[in-house]
C-alpha cells in the first residue's frame, strides 16, 4: 500500500509513469502516402518537435505539410523555423468571427495538402468550418484524463481537485470544447509536492510520448474504415 502522503522521488515517478503509459507501438503502421499533418499551434510547439522528432526517426509515416499559429512571436515560429517546416500566421485578432478564421485555416491547410489537423497547443476555440473541412481528421493534446479537466488550466484544476494521478488525452475534435472521442491516454502520478510546473512538465513528457502514436493509431482506424492506404 502506497501511503498517499509521501513524496515520490523522480526515479520512483519514472518508473510509475512508464508502467500506466501505452506502450508504443512495436511496428509503426505505413501508408501509401506518409500523413500530410498541418499542426495548428499558438504556443511554444514543443508537441509540434515531438511529432516533427518521430517523423525524422522514422516513426511516424507523415510529413508535416504546414505549421499555422496565431500568435506572432510565438516560441513555435523559431521551432518552425529550426526544423525546416514552412509557418503561416493567421492571427485571429484580425478576424471578425472564428469562422472567417477557421474558414482561411481551411484553406491554407488544403492548399499544402493536408490530410490531418493536428492541434498541438492551439488555443482557439474551433467551429464547424474546420470540424467538417476535416470531418474526423483533425485531432487535439489535452493535458488533462478527460473528461476530467477540460478547459482552461486543465493542470491547476486537477491539483485543486487533489486528484492523484493525471495525465494526457489525445481525442478526435468534436464542437464542444476538449470532447469528442478517445484516441489515446496517458497517465502520470501526482506528487503531493508537486507544483502545477512540476505536474504540467511531467504530463508534457507523456504528450510528447503519445502524440505521434495517437495520430499513427487515428489514421490506421480512419484508412481501415475508408478501406484507404
Ligand atoms: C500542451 O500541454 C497541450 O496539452 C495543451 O497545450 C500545451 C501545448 O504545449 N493543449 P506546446 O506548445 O506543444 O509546448
Amino acid at each position: 500500500m502506497i501511503d498517499p502522503n509521501v513524496n515520490f522521488s523522480a526515479a520512483m515517478l519514472e518508473t510509475v509513469s512508464a508502467l500506466v503509459s501505452p506502450p508504443l507501438p512495436a511496428v509503426w503502421p505505413r501508408f501509401e502516402q506518409p500523413l500530410g499533418l498541418g499542426v495548428l499551434a499558438s504556443g511554444n510547439g514543443s508537441n509540434l518537435e515531438a511529432i516533427a522528432q518521430a517523423i525524422q526517426r522514422g516513426d511516424l509515416h507523415a510529413q508535416i505539410q504546414v505549421v499555422v499559429y496565431n500568435n506572432p512571436g510565438a516560441g513555435v515560429v523559431e521551432r518552425s523555423a529550426r526544423l525546416g517546416l514552412p509557418a503561416v500566421l493567421l492571427n485571429h485578432r484580425q478576424y471578425a468571427s472564428r469562422e472567417a478564421l477557421d474558414h482561411d485555416i481551411v484553406q491554407t491547410l488544403h492548399a499544402h495538402g493536408t490530410d490531418w489537423v493536428i492541434m498541438a497547443g492551439w488555443m482557439r476555440c474551433v467551429t464547424a468550418v474546420l470540424i467538417d473541412g476535416f470531418a474526423g481528421r483533425v485531432l487535439n493534446i489535452h493535458p488533462s484524463l478527460l473528461p476530467s479537466f477540460p478547459g482552461l488550466r486543465a493542470v491547476e484544476q486537477a491539483l485543486a481537485a487533489g486528484v492523484k494521478v493525471a495525465g494526457c488525452t489525445v481525442h478526435q475534435v468534436e464542437l464542444a470544447v476538449d470532447s469528442g472521442p478517445i484516441v489515446m491516454q496517458a497517465v502520470v502520478p501526482v506528487d503531493q509536492a508537486d507544483s502545477a510546473a512540476d505536474l504540467q512538465a511531467r504530463i508534457q513528457g507523456q504528450e510528447h510520448r503519445i502524440y505521434a502514436a495517437a495520430i499513427a493509431l487515428a489514421a490506421s482506424r480512419d484508412r481501415a474504415a475508408n478501406r484507404r492506404g
